[in-house]
């Protein structure tokens, strides 16, 4: 898709479901979710995080689409052209600081799906040894040179993408990779169920602990759910911007919001029962997926070497993938707003965005090596850069996209967006009831759980 200049539509709702759940699907749901799940007490969170999916952000994508498509325009035009001589048009800014951000620490985790890909291609997952996995981590995280390196080639090839536009050419790449991704972690998924002593992780990820689940609990499943669903930074706004208008707003929320909330459930049974049968700790943070997979593709090399070679490459290459689809889309978000605000040519945003990307991502990186005791409000650089994306800035990005729907938007505008100009059936008390939902429900709920975990 071609996003600056020609603002050509996406062919069809199902493009825009498969560029939508691109960016939604990525390390958010690899990567972060098993991790989170385990800081926060397993099968409680899961609940949690399916509730704030289903109730917050399910609707928080629909006020964003609504937006978008309304103005077919980024972030910063959007505003001005919804309510001109407002200061609505600020939150442009906001979504560039919080893609500016996630990029930077995205791009470390990116790097750590790049090196193992590498890693995999001589054979040295596979044919490792399962008590020595945990350390094939710690070494390169701690190297500054590898991670460094590792994070500079994300990021790159991030802004390449963006710079070509190749994107058509990825996304083409990604109808393949997605369905293997998708097979490979079910293949994963079985084996790892039947790992020795994956029963407990298993039991870890149904039997629900309320007890474990505080405020915080709750803010991290909120955060988890804007974060993986690409939600109150401006992607959704911009993907939607080139829909089109015979398109469902809902139905296209409810295929990505599904396909999101699957890939995440199946990482976690991925990965839990083998985080349990390798005896690593479950709330070992950031590092806990790329801790345990190693240990599983040990194993299975152990006892199939050419399967578990073949199915280690294959998941890096389509870890990778995925990863890029979703960086791209929030590198869009800093790129487009140069362009679309400051006049910028498409190579200058890339620099700009490129070069203090890389300076941010390098202070993420050393916070698992040289930097890690080095930490500002008891979190190291890393976490606090993922911690204030997710929980402080998407939360009331999406916070703002819904009160802008809900009380700034005319009711006739936003209905018309909703059933598409009339061409989607959606009943009166349907309408009323989403509407009520936007304006009554929606914000103070975002509004109690950003509050609890800030005064907690
Ligand atoms: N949703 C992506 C993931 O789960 C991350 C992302 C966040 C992408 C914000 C775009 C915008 O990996």
């Amino acid at each position: 898709m071609n996003m600056i200049g020609k603002r050509e539509n996406f062919g069809s709702q199902f493009t825009f479901i498969m560029a939508m759940a691109g960016s939604a699907i990525g390390l958010g749901n690899i990567w972060r979710f098993p991790y989170m799940v385990g800081e926060h007490g397993g099968a409680a969170f899961i609940i949690a995080y399916i509730l704030c999916c289903l109730t917050i952000a399910l609707p928080g994508f629909v006020c964003e689409a609504i937006i978008g498509r309304r103005a077919r325009l980024g972030v910063y035009g959007a505003f001005s052209k919804l309510a001109p001589g407002t200061k609505w048009k600020w939150m442009g800014a906001a979504c560039v600081l919080t893609s500016f951000i996630i990029v930077s620490f995205y791009s470390v985790v990116g790097g750590w799906s790049l090196d193992f890909l590498l890693r995999s291609l001589t054979g040295k997952l596979s044919h490792g040894n399962p008590d020595g996995a945990v350390a094939i981590f710690n070494k390169m995280a701690a190297s500054p040179v590898e991670s460094i390196s590792m994070m500079a080639a994300f990021l790159g090839l991030t802004a390449l993408i963006v710079l070509g536009g190749v994107k058509k050419g990825i996304e083409k790449f990604t109808k393949i990779t997605m369905p293997m991704l998708f097979f490979l972690m079910l293949l994963i998924v079985v084996f790892s169920c039947l790992l020795p002593g994956a029963g407990e992780g298993i039991r870890y990820l149904i039997k629900p602990d309320f007890s474990k689940l505080d405020g915080d609990g709750w803010a991290a499943a909120l955060g988890q759910a804007f974060f993986s669903m690409s939600l109150g930074m401006g992607t959704v706004l911009i993907y939607s911007s080139f829909m089109k208008k015979e398109d469902s707003i809902i139905k296209s929320g409810l295929w990505t919001a599904g396909s999101d909330t699957m890939f995440a459930l199946i990482s976690g049974f991925a990965i839990m029962p083998a985080v349990f049968s390798a005896g690593i700790e479950p709330s070992a943070g950031p590092p806990l997926v790329y801790e345990t997979l190693p240990y599983i593709f040990a194993k299975m090399g152990q006892d199939a070497p050419i399967l578990g070679y073949a199915v280690t490459l294959a998941f890096f290459l389509a870890v990778l993938t995925a990863a890029l689809t979703s960086s791209i889309s929030m590198f869009e978000v800093c790129v487009e707003h140069a362009v679309e605000q400051y006049g910028f040519k498409r190579w200058q945003a890339v620099l700009a965005f490129f070069v203090p990307g890389f300076i941010l991502g390098i202070f993420c990186s050393l916070s698992f090596g040289p930097m890690k005791d080095v930490k500002l409000f008891d979190k190291t650089i890393f976490d606090l850069c993922d911690y204030a994306s997710s929980n402080i800035l998407m939360t009331l990005g999406a916070l703002v996209f819904v009160l802008f729907v809900g009380w700034k938007m005319k009711k006739a505008d936003v209905r018309d967006e909703l059933t598409s100009g009339g061409t989607v059936r959606l009943g009166n008390g349907v309408f009323n009831v989403i509407y009520f939902l936007i304006r009554w429900i929606i914000p103070p709920a975002i509004l109690v759980i950003f509050l609890i975990n800030i005064l907690q």
